[in-house]
């Protein structure tokens, strides 16, 4: 792999909410520029853990214990307030889940995509305009100027998705945190967004980490994989490595139990109850290991 844009070393985490249980352990993983990571695993995994630490929106109740992030050669868990201003929202930005409560319902369309480039890029308000119609372009809306106009209720959810993917590439970042993006839209919608955040990530030589449990949009997006369960790292590699040669049994149980993977939408099917009770007790004798 070229130098990495993001590397994740011994990542852990534990839960104040439930008795310092561990909800990250000892996690790794690696994204090179450009590329497109899928962060996969079950309900619970910790897929939005490491999304919100990339992000800087940990909750209180979740604290990292030990590990690593090193974004653009720095680690920002040492990197004082004010480095990570400038690279939360700015150079790592976020396309959110749930395209009708990430927006203001208050404020145009056209507010919300050119605060950040007066801000941020210091754009007069004009410039700012003009980048955010030619960014709705870039997302296929066809009449930018009605939807700059418009507010959040006034578009449909397919719409107010293509307005936050165009408010997540508006600054040229570096790193695009896309945390089940998809998931409140129908599969036919879905898949048409899927098709556009490739599009743009392969265009601006973008890298994102995509969030899901669904193997499907696994194969459509992503170029490397990485599979956890209850916060460890089960398994990781190219896509075509993952789905085509699993090694471990549970994401050997993960593709057969699914659906087809080239039918996005469908998301995962629970595996094998004895697999998931041999890789908890797996998972548990080693965190005693390393308590001892
Ligand atoms: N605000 C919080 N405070 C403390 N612990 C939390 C908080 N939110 C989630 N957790 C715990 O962290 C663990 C991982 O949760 P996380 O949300 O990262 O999983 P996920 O893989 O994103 O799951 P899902 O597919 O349901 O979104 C869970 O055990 C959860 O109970
Ligand atoms: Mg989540």
């Amino acid at each position: 792999m070229t130098e990495p844009i993001l590397r994740i070393r011994n990542l852990s985490a534990v839960s104040d909410l439930e008795r310092g249980t561990s909800i990250l352990r000892g996690v790794d993983l690696e994204l090179a520029p450009g590329e497109t990571l899928g962060l996969v695993g079950e309900s619970g995994a910790g897929k939005s853990t490491i999304a919100k630490a990339l992000l800087g929106v940990l909750p209180h109740t979740v604290r990292v214990t030990q590990g690593e992030i090193i974004f653009d050669g720095q680690n920002l868990r040492t990197l004082p307030q004010r480095a990570l201003r400038q690279i939360f929202g700015d150079v790592i930005t976020l396309i959110p889940q749930d395209p009708l409560t990430a927006l203001n319902p208050g404020r145009r369309i056209e507010l919300q995509l050119t605060d950040g480039l007066r801000v941020r890029r210091n754009m007069t308000w004009r410039q700012a305009r003009q980048r955010a119609i030619k960014l709705l372009d870039e997302v296929h809306i066809t009449d930018p100027e009605r939807v700059m106009r418009s507010y959040p209720h006034e578009l449909s959810g397919g719409m107010r998705q293509r307005v936050l993917i165009a408010a997540a590439f508006a600054l040229e970042p570096k790193l695009i945190i896309a945390d089940e993006p998809t998931t409140a839209l129908d599969v036919t919608v879905q898949k048409q967004i899927l098709r556009l955040i490739r599009g743009l990530q392969e265009a601006h030589r973008t890298a994102v980490v995509f969030v899901t449990h669904d193997l499907g949009v696994v194969a459509q997006i992503c170029d490397r994989v990485t599979l956890l369960f209850a916060g460890t790292v089960i398994e990781a590699g190219t896509t075509a490595e993952l789905l085509e040669t699993p090694t471990h049994p549970y994401t050997k149980a993960l593709i057969a139990a699914g659906p087809r993977y080239d039918q996005p939408g469908v998301g995962l099917t629970p595996v094998p109850d004895d697999i998931i009770k041999a890789l908890r007790a797996d998972i548990v004798a080693s965190d005693g290991r390393s308590h001892a």
